[in-house]
């Protein structure tokens, strides 16, 4: 579609579904996931977290991550590969040792090496390091981050390299989507990484967008936030787009959603360094948003009754 590598949706093995009890929609599902050719590429929600992988030190799972993973191999998807470290979905372990700067490295070094190694040149992308920073820029006080600095990001990145030489390498967060304070601290992981000659080839925007708060000149602050990082020779994906409404939704504010759908899918399309986008699923019922954002939900393109939302054809109209 498009100058795009790939439009894709996030999703989770089947233990996500049970939760959230829609057992009946499983063959309609995953034809849309699967066996359509809606999405040519997919990460795997969950599956690939610390918290999953390496739940006690040393003792690592790959199961979940691996349905996603050997799903996507089977029908011919794009795999993008999330998330290495991270302060969220940590394995409690993690936050509970008491860390030395050498044994937390080697910590970090163990994770990425067996991680990274098990899906060894099947990521398309991996997301090295997710949310680092705060909302002003700086850096956000992670354990990584209060035992070994900044430094954690420039290990994670090198050992990533050394693992998958070809899986493209990630620094991804949220609110990068528009300009200001935290896009300003995105680039200079980038010009970090890049100073100290530690390979770094894309910027994920997460893309966490809300309806109510789009305007229509969003499009034109988008391009320029995307084109500022491609200015800095990294390439640039949406890797979580959603675009939650207050709800019970409406026309209008589904009108709203299909605006900025719209805009951010145009502005990626726009920009020659941004190479794909992935919603963060693409069924209603199986987002983050309602457990997370109460009174908000609906922000993915298929309802409940596997309906289409405004928002897609927004989406094809950006396309
Ligand atoms: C969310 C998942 O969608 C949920 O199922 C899970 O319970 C929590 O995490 N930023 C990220 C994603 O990088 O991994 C998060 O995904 C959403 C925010």
């Amino acid at each position: 579609k498009a100058g795009l590598k790939y439009f894709g949706s996030a999703t989770d093995s089947p233990g996500q579904r049970e939760r959230a009890g829609l057992e009946a929609s499983y063959a309609k599902y995953d034809e849309i996931m699967w066996k359509s050719d809606e999405f040519g590429q997919t990460t795997p929600t969950n599956g690939q977290k610390w918290l999953f992988v390496e739940p006690a030190p040393g003792i690592f799972n790959y199961t979940e991550g691996e349905i996603v993973a050997s799903k996507a191999k089977k029908h011919g998807k794009h795999l993008r590969c999330h998330a290495l470290v991270w302060h969220s979905q940590l394995a409690p372990w993690v936050e509970t040792t008491e860390w030395t700067k050498e044994t937390l490295r080697a910590a970090i070094v163990r994770h990425i090496t067996k991680v990274a190694g098990h899906w060894k040149g099947r990521c398309y992308a991996w997301d090295v390091v997710n949310e680092a920073l705060n909302e002003d820029g700086t850096w956000r006080e992670s354990v990584f981050y209060k035992v070994l600095g900044e430094e954690y990001i420039t290990l994670a990145f090198k050992t990533a390299a050394k693992v998958d030489p070809h899986a493209k390498l990630y620094y991804n967060d949220y609110n990068l989507e528009l300009p200001g304070a935290k896009v300003e601290g995105a680039k200079r992981i980038v010009k970090m990484l890049q100073k100290q000659r530690v390979k770094i080839d894309g910027m994920g925007l997460q893309a966490h967008l809300v309806a109510e708060w789009g305007s229509p000149a969003d499009i034109d602050r988008h391009i320029e936030v995307m084109r500022g990082f491609g200015s800095l020779g990294v390439e640039v994906a949406l890797t979580e787009l959603d675009v939650r409404l207050q709800t019970p939704y409406n026309t209008t504010n589904l009108a709203l959603q299909k605006r900025s759908y719209k805009n951010i899918v145009g502005a990626c399309v726009q920009v020659k360094e941004c190479i794909g986008v992935t919603i963060w699923d693409f069924y209603d019922p199986f987002s983050w948003v309602p457990y997370v954002f109460p009174g908000e939900g609906a922000p993915l393109l298929w309802f409940e009754d596997f309906t289409t939302h405004p928002a897609y054809d927004g989406v094809v109209e950006a396309l």
